[in-house]
């Protein structure tokens, strides 16, 4: 009952007829527009080749999606065995990343985060699937590189949304244990490895919520080391 509350609650204040008043409040109260970094995805590839194309070369066996919303890229997924979580549409099961995490037994070798782009929900799914992720495995997120700030303003105010996952990229950059990166593909695809990190973020930060979209557009660089999809192929 209070899922079902909290989510009719979610999807009103999501709704398209709130989002002029919310641009209204992010453009007059809140972080200022500093214009477009100019990412441009147009001619790359889009997430699904790159999730496929990882799979083959890897032989992965095993699929989980986070966020499935349409299907789009679940439903062609090719793989032995998948697995979509969505509280609202779409997948194999519904409910929250949380629940599913709570109950589930399963571990994956392909693990693609797409579901609520805030920061911390998002470190709670990237936290989780590195507890499911069996070994040599990825963990991939979408919605990595927002060109503005209405693009990852938080609450959402437009209905193209990034949201503030590169949060999490960030702080997942500072991880000994980690190597992450970003590729610069639809929107910018996160790619997560469990190994040694080869390129650790020194950052003077302790809580990552606190970034700011002016931070991210002075830093992207450093922050979210980018590499094209040719170089992400070479260092799977
Ligand atoms: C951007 S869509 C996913 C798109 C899909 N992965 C694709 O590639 O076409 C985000 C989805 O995340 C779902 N979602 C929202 N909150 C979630 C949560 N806490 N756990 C799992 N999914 C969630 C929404 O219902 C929505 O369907």
């Amino acid at each position: 009952m209070l899922n079902f509350l909290k989510r009719k609650y979610d999807r009103f204040f999501e709704s398209s007829k709130l989002f002029k008043i919310k641009r209204f409040i992010q453009e007059n109260f809140k972080e200022k527009n500093i214009g477009d970094i100019g990412f441009d995805f147009k001619d790359k590839p889009h997430r699904f080749n790159i999730i496929q194309e990882i799979i083959n070369i890897k032989n992965y066996k095993t699929y989980l999606e986070i966020g499935c919303f349409a299907n789009e890229v679940f439903n062609k997924i090719k793989i032995l065995e998948k697995i979509g979580v969505d509280p609202v549409s779409g997948g194999t099961i519904k409910a929250t990343s949380d629940n599913f995490f709570k109950a589930n037994t399963k571990t994956f070798d392909c693990i693609f985060i797409d579901g609520l782009h805030k920061y911390k929900q998002v470190k709670k799914d990237i936290n989780n699937s590195l507890l499911f992720l069996n070994k040599g495995g990825i963990i991939l997120l979408h919605d990595c590189l927002p060109n503005n700030v209405f693009d990852q303003a938080v609450p959402r105010c437009q209905y193209h949304w990034n949201g503030d996952v590169w949060k999490a990229i960030v702080e997942c950059r500072t991880h000994d244990e980690l190597d992450v990166y970003t590729c610069y593909a639809d929107m910018g695809i996160g790619v997560i490895f469990k190994r040694k990190n080869t390129n650790k973020l020194s950052i003077n930060i302790q809580n990552y919520s606190k970034l700011k979209f002016h931070d991210y557009f002075h830093n992207y660089k450093k922050f979210m080391n980018i590499i094209s999809y040719e170089k992400l192929l070479k260092i799977l």
